[in-house]
């Protein structure tokens, strides 16, 4: 990989680590409890493609569950094989915590994210469910029912965080949401998002978080 596109990816996740502790800020105490009480955290990276994300969650989630013993674990989904096969032999598998007792498994599948409820194996009752640069625009219908599915898989007391590329995009996605049942909590542009060569394009340029309306 060349070393300039190496430094950019580095630079984007460390602004995305930023980013998630902004968004996320005093609300995550309801997740914080519910964590502290669990063997296991779970987030559910929906349309994750190659996932380079992966550590920048799970570090995520074991800095929510605090000082508690306990196990961290990342299930990705992508429609695309390739990307899903890439993250699998990049971050796949159990390994032990540097700082704690416990463990950080990643696990990938292919698989069409608009039907999760197909995915049994998945579960319910993630803690997190996260989607970087959703992509609204590329095909509304099927955008909604992930996100209509996402909401699905959010715990109580679990968030539900995106990322967006565009303005106009996020402004949709976070309608959409609201929509379907999302409750939105916050939502924070970022003020170092990297440019890209589309005019108005940027990575994580937007992040929201949302929990689940209740009732
Ligand atoms: C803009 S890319 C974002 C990829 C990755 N999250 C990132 O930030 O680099 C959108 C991703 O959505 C995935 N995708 C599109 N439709 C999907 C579906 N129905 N189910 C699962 N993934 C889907 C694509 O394969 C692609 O990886």
């Amino acid at each position: 990989m060349p070393n300039k596109f190496k430094s950019d990816l580095e630079e984007d996740l460390s602004r995305l680590r930023r980013m998630l502790r902004k968004v996320a800020g005093d609300d995550v105490e309801e997740v914080r409890r519910r964590l502290a009480k669990q063997d296991e955290a779970r987030v559910l990276d929906i349309a994750c493609g190659e996932c380079n994300e992966a550590e920048v969650l799970t570090d995520f989630l074991a800095d929510l569950k605090g000082d508690a013993p306990g196990n961290v674990k990342l299930t990705g989904i992508d429609v695309r094989a390739r990307e899903i096969e890439n993250a699998q032999r990049r971050f796949g598998g159990k390994r032990e915590q540097m700082v704690r007792p416990g463990s950080r498994e990643c696990e990938f599948m292919t698989g069409d994210a608009s039907k999760l409820d197909g995915h049994g194996e998945l579960g319910e009752e993630f803690d997190l469910v996260f989607m970087r640069h959703q992509n609204y625009w590329n095909g509304a219908k099927t955008w909604e029912e992930i996100f209509d599915q996402a909401l699905g898989k959010v715990g109580d007391d679990g968030r539900l965080i995106i990322t967006s590329y565009f303005d106009k995009e996020h402004e949709l996605a976070l309608e959409a949401i609201q929509r379907l049942g999302g409750e939105l909590i916050r939502t924070e542009f970022n003020a170092e998002t990297r440019k890209l060569i589309t005019d108005g394009k940027s990575v994580d340029r937007h992040v929201a978080i949302f929990k689940r309306k209740k009732g």
